[in-house]
């Protein structure tokens, strides 16, 4: 088994910010709004007027998306990262979508007013950057609403480095070496599914799903009762 080997949380440097808003990230997107709606789709509408919540939104990919895809909806993105959400504020504008970003950490949301009151949670590669590992399950249960649904999608860690590499050759043969060398890292500080299972029953949430996805994500999903 490989250890986990972090990652720095938040994503602020000035030139990682431009190459991470600059970098083609559709296809991924799109299978995670895709996998929200088919959750949606087999549970129950939301409600008329929801509130959605997309944590650790980085540059608002996936939160405009979730703009479109509910226009009813009050949407929220979420990053520690102003300068991440500094873009995020621009597409949105040239886009006319109605959001708000927040610079908040998860640390922080624990501490606030969205409490309770989210009833669709969403994040798109955040969890391999957290260094608590039940963190965004904390943060998940406290912002739930009754019924809320919950869609999370991220990396899972490989079995070993020899499994890294045979990623790397598969999926970026021809990428930059620091493309390469940032999935390597990235896949490094994923979580396996056994960890998520194990750190969802400790915080109460082990009636989510955690699915492994093609040969390298994991899918966090259902509902939260109470
Ligand atoms: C790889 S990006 C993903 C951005 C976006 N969700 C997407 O799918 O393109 C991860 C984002 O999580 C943010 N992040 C990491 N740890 C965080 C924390 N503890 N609190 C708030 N944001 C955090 C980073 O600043 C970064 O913008």
């Amino acid at each position: 088994m490989m250890q986990r080997c972090l990652e720095p949380e938040l994503m602020n440097g000035d030139a990682q910010v431009q190459a991470y808003a600059a970098a083609d990230f559709s296809s991924g997107d799109r299978t995670t709004v895709e996998g929200v709606q088919q959750l949606i789709d087999r549970t129950s509408p939301l409600p008329p007027e929801p509130l959605v919540v997309d944590l650790g939104c980085g540059p608002g990919n996936i939160t405009l998306r979730l703009a479109e895809l509910f226009p009813h909806a009050r949407i929220i993105g979420i990053d520690g990262a102003e300068a991440m959400l500094v873009l995020a504020r621009q597409r949105a504008q040239r886009q006319s979508l109605e959001i708000s970003f927040l610079c908040l950490t998860l640390q922080e949301v624990l501490q606030g007013t969205l409490l309770g009151k989210a009833d669709l949670v969403v994040s798109n590669s955040l969890l391999h950057h957290l260094h608590q590992p039940d963190l965004l399950w904390k943060v998940t249960r406290g912002l739930a609403a009754p019924g809320c649904r919950v869609f999370h999608r991220d990396l899972r860690r490989p079995a070993s480095s020899a499994e890294v590499q045979q990623l790397l050759l598969k999926h970026l043969p021809s990428a930059p070496q620091v493309l390469q060398h940032d999935f390597a890292a990235s896949l490094a500080a994923a979580f396996e599914p056994q960890e998520v299972t194990a750190e969802l029953r400790t915080v109460g949430l082990d009636q989510l799903a955690v699915a492994a996805e093609d040969d390298r994500y994991l899918v966090v999903s259902g509902l939260v009762d109470s």
